[in-house]
């Protein structure tokens, strides 16, 4: 019997480890994406030993969050002053100590500070060296410097966009050039340039830093008709767009399409951001605001969810759910009930924004804040199984809704931006006339100094609201049915 009970144990850890080892390569958050990281630092002289040191373990702290491996990322480092020097080649160590042992044991150089020259050697002799079987997804180049550059960067930089590079900026200390470091970064500086006060407190942007290369792991993706807008356009990737009937204005007759199915290694392949906006703009009618559905869900291949919206018709609540730390626990909910949300189910336009960050999490509707909420630290998703849309809660079946809006923003800032202007637009178009409920302009308070503001007409206020309605958020664009 002993014997047989150790054969039974035995084979039950074999089949245990493999299955660990599977399901370990479906697990996906920025640490398994797949990246060429160049770091491009500066070793003028103005820099000096002690700061230089701090640079090569700021280098270390932000890399710790990637995993080091010919699949996943593959790290280079150039160091420059007068020339480049390549101290370690991409991919030359495809384990995190060997890499940290290689970029502590850097050697300072010292002279002058050619950073162009340094971004055009990364551009043609560093990034085309890597010898990785598939290309990665990402090539990413981090510029660290404490003062201007002695030669043209402009061109450098053109150059390594043209390779599909982006640029990051940091810079150090007082001396930096601003104009100088957003002409080489990608855009918008509010993302790609970084400043510390100096090496000594530069561990200050180290979370920013890793925060914004594990965004650029994650959502490689602009969304469509924005300005370098990174995230997800749920709509146009689960072909919600094209399976869908799209209506103008209001109700249309019921249409029923084939069931839309996505895996969700397609929507979301690295997984989902460490913060980031979830936006939907939804039109709840009879008997929808009286159901129990998920708006939008992620289910591993053994149905957990890894991530969910839930609009309670019956309770009048919003649940979001995510994946947790927590010892002993698969999921965590976070329900928000304040009695600002019910409006969300009286079967008229609106939009409801949830702010993730690692540790809290914000609803609003309509832009307007209702309840804010800890959140536990959320571990990465499975990608392997399947995302949804409108699904009755714990369900198959799907619940008719109209949507015109269903967008993730990796990008938590992008929260202020998004303004749900879409709302009183479709008032506007609803309401089938040009008659546009806007107030006469009042006199504005005073601007900048030396400049006031004008006193705006009427028509020149509607003509404005107008705009900006149409500018930020391409209602006409996305304005549809969705209904199985
Ligand atoms: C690196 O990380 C360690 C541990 O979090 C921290 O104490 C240190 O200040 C960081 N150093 C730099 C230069 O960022
Ligand atoms: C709609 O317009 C009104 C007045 O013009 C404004 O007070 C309200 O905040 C707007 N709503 C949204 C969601 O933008
Ligand atoms: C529609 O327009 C009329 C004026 O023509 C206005 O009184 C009414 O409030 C508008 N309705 C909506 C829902 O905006």
């Amino acid at each position: 019997y002993r014997l047989l009970f150790l054969f039974f144990w035995l084979t039950i850890t074999l089949l245990k480890c493999v299955c660990l080892h599977f399901f370990c390569h479906l697990i996906s958050d920025c640490s398994t994406a797949s990246n060429d990281l160049v770091y491009i630092m500066d070793g003028s002289s103005s820099v000096g030993t002690p700061d230089f040191n701090l640079a090569k373990r700021w280098l270390v702290n932000i890399t710790s969050g990637f995993q080091v491996s010919s699949r996943h990322t593959q790290v280079g480092v150039v160091q420059y002053s007068d020339t480049p020097r390549l101290e370690i080649p991409l991919g030359k160590h495809l384990s995190s100590p060997e890499l940290v042992g290689a970029i502590n044991a850097i050697s300072y150089l010292g002279g002058n500070t050619q950073t162009g020259r340094a971004i055009k050697f990364a551009t043609q002799h560093v990034f085309p060296s890597s010898t990785r079987t598939h290309p990665a997804r990402n090539r990413i180049a981090v510029v660290l410097t404490d003062g201007r550059s002695q030669d043209d960067v402009v061109d450098a930089a053109v150059e390594a966009k043209a390779q599909n590079i982006i640029l990051f900026a940091v810079g150090v200390g007082n001396e930096i050039l601003n104009s100088e470091l957003v002409s080489m970064a990608n855009e918008p500086p509010s993302t790609y340039v970084l400043y510390a006060e100096g090496y000594s407190s530069i561990s200050n942007i180290q979370d920013a830093m890793q925060q914004k290369l594990c965004q650029e792991s994650v959502c490689p993706l602009q969304i469509p008709g924005t300005a370098n807008v990174k995230g997800f356009e749920l709509l146009s990737r689960m072909q919600i767009d094209i399976k869908s009937k799209k209506v103008q204005g209001s109700l249309m007759s019921e249409t029923r399409i084939k069931s839309l199915l996505c895996l969700s290694r397609d929507i979301f392949p690295d997984g989902l951001p460490p913060s980031f906006v979830f936006v939907a703009t939804v039109r709840l009618k009879s008997p929808t605001n009286h159901v129990k559905f998920d708006l939008i869900r992620v289910l591993s291949l053994d149905g957990r969810k890894q991530f969910a919206v839930t609009l309670n018709g019956l309770g009048k609540s919003v649940t979001f759910t995510s994946t947790t730390s927590t010892i002993n626990k698969e999921d965590q909910s976070v329900i928000f009930n304040d009695r600002g949300i019910k409006r969300l189910f009286d079967s008229r336009w609106h939009q409801v924004k949830l702010l993730v960050k690692p540790r809290r999490i914000v609803c609003y509707l309509d832009n307007m804040q209702i309840e804010e909420q800890l959140l536990e630290p959320v571990v990465p998703i499975y990608i392997q199984g399947k995302t949804q849309v409108a699904k009755k809660f714990k369900m198959e079946a799907t619940v008719p809704i109209e949507i015109q809006k269903l967008r993730l923003y990796c990008d938590p800032e992008q929260s202020d931006k998004e303004m749900a202007c879409e709302i009183n637009f479709t008032l506007f178009l609803t309401n089938n006339s040009i008659v546009v409920q806007g107030k006469p302009g009042e006199r504005g308070t005073p601007g900048e100094p030396g400049k006031e503001g004008n006193k705006v007409s009427e028509s020149m206020s509607l003509q404005f609201q107008h705009l900006v309605d149409y500018s930020c958020c391409h209602c006409l664009k996305y304005w549809f049915y969705y209904s199985m």
